[in-house]
């Protein structure tokens, strides 16, 4: 790295709880609120929510800590990093395909995320419950050109949070947000649990019944592990960057991990009871909290202000999640070009703006019915990166870490047995099990052997 460069990054640094706080930021997110409960309703309740925690301690846990050495081993963005760390130019071609990835995430992530700012606001005014056929209004929403608005403001907020730099940008919105979403957690878990028959829906997500599992079930639930914590996009090794040589990477990665998990269990505590409380099918896909769940806050007293707190909360993950998303192309395009931190924000939000509008309008919407290959633009993009570059990224992790970089150890800093333990993890077990998920993911098991949607 240049002495520029490096001075330029001085201030840019994560205190240590900082950096847990804005990591649990990223990694909790409409993974945790809105894709967890529907997957777990429809792949098997409670057993599916044991093989999720499996897999994030089999292969979520180790692949993190290794994506979080790679950044603060090479400080650098995403593609640099490597390059920081290995001459062999194939790592940093990985790199690099991870920020188009986070990219492409965040181009239709923050429509999703603007749609639960605007449901959020007309909860709390009263305007959606006005008319109750919720599928119907979610669906002439979405298919307005509506959604590009809000998705502008979702964008136009994560840039103001990035611009502001890490520690006085990123580190303080986490460290306001993240705590103020386990208090809205909290109370709306109490919510959903002290309604009748709340009782089933806690059975439903907590009482594993294994006949449920499937090959499907189990692939589903390692992707998931994968997304759940922002691995194989370059995020959590572009917050690695900013780390403190002296911060134990292995208390960091267990903490994440138990973050992630403890708002994905929350989520569950609030939709599964609310849901069975009021007769609502949780295995109801994408859809459950937009076109099912208003029709379970409408008929509760005082329900216009808990789902407003509840889409509050959706809109808080999901920016806390954005902001990372967004950092990986600002980190990347201030050393590729030398821009200022400001002008690097501004120009990739305005870019993951535009490719992000044809997303905002093909779900229902005018570009609805522009289907190729099966995929609407917006499935296409999810796609591209949760499908086809997330699995190769994490491989790229695993593999660097496990046998090219061969210093690895001076930057983990484990104990010898977890060391040892943590190298079995990353060399043999998370490089098959990603190459699986890859595999299922992009279809190809499903035509070998019908595994699959
Ligand atoms: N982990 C986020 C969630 O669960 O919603 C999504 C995400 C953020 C995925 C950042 C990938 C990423 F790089």
């Amino acid at each position: 790295m240049t002495k520029q460069a490096s001075e330029s990054r001085a201030g840019e640094r994560f205190s240590s709880t900082g950096f847990i706080i804005a990591a649990i930021g990223s990694a909790v997110g409409l993974g945790n609120m809105w894709k967890f409960p529907y997957i777990t309703g429809k792949y098997g309740g409670a057993a599916f929510f044991l093989v999720f925690i499996i897999c994030l301690l089999l292969v979520g846990l180790p692949v993190l800590l290794a994506e979080m050495a790679i950044g603060r081993g090479g400080r650098g963005d995403a593609a640099t990093s490597f390059r920081n760390l290995s001459r062999n130019k194939v790592w940093s071609g990985f790199g690099f395909l991870s920020i188009v990835g986070s990219f492409m995430i965040l181009s239709f992530y923050a429509v999703v995320a603007g749609w639960t700012l605007k449901y959020g606001l007309q909860s709390f005014t009263g305007s959606l419950y006005a008319n109750p056929d919720y599928a119907a209004v979610f669906g002439a929403y979405a298919g307005s050109l509506q959604p590009i608005a809000w998705q502008a403001l979702v964008l136009l907020l994560t840039g103001w949070v990035v611009a502001r730099g890490v520690s006085g940008g990123i580190e303080s919105f986490n460290k306001v947000l993240i705590p103020g979403l386990l208090i809205l957690l909290i109370i709306l878990m109490i919510r959903g649990l002290t309604l009748p028959g709340a009782g089933a829906g806690v059975s439903f997500f907590l009482e594993p019944d294994f006949s449920k599992l499937t090959p499907t079930s189990i692939l589903v639930a390692l992707g998931h592990a994968f997304f759940s914590l922002s691995l194989g996009m370059g995020t959590m090794l572009t917050y690695g960057a900013y780390v403190d040589r002296r911060q134990s990477l292995g208390s960091a990665t267990l903490a994440i991990g138990a973050g992630d998990l403890l708002y994905a269990l929350l989520a569950g505590l609030i939709i599964f009871p609310t849901s069975f409380a009021f007769g609502l099918e949780p295995a109801q896909g994408p859809g459950l909290i937009f076109a099912v769940l208003p029709a379970a806050f409408a008929s509760m007293p005082l329900g216009a202000f808990f789902g407003g707190l509840f889409f509050l909360l959706l809109a808080i993950a999901a920016i806390t999640s954005t902001v990372s998303l967004l950092e990986v192309s600002v980190a990347y395009s201030m050393r590729r070009w030398s821009f200022s931190r400001p002008k690097a924000t501004a120009l990739t939000a305005t870019a993951c703006f535009l490719v992000g509008i044809p997303a905002a309008l093909s779900v229902g919407g005018p570009l609805g019915d522009l289907v190729i290959g099966g995929r609407t633009y917006f499935d296409w993009l999810d796609f591209i990166a949760s499908n086809i570059i997330l699995p190769l990224g994490g491989l790229a992790v695993t593999l660097f870490v496990g046998y090219a970089w061969k210093r690895v150890g001076d930057e983990v800093g484990l104990s010898a047995l977890w060391f040892r333990i943590w190298l079995i993890l990353v060399r043999y077990v998370a490089p098959v099990l990603v190459v699986f998920v890859f595999l299922f993911s992009t279809g190809i098991f499903r035509v070998l052997f019908g595994w699959g949607e």
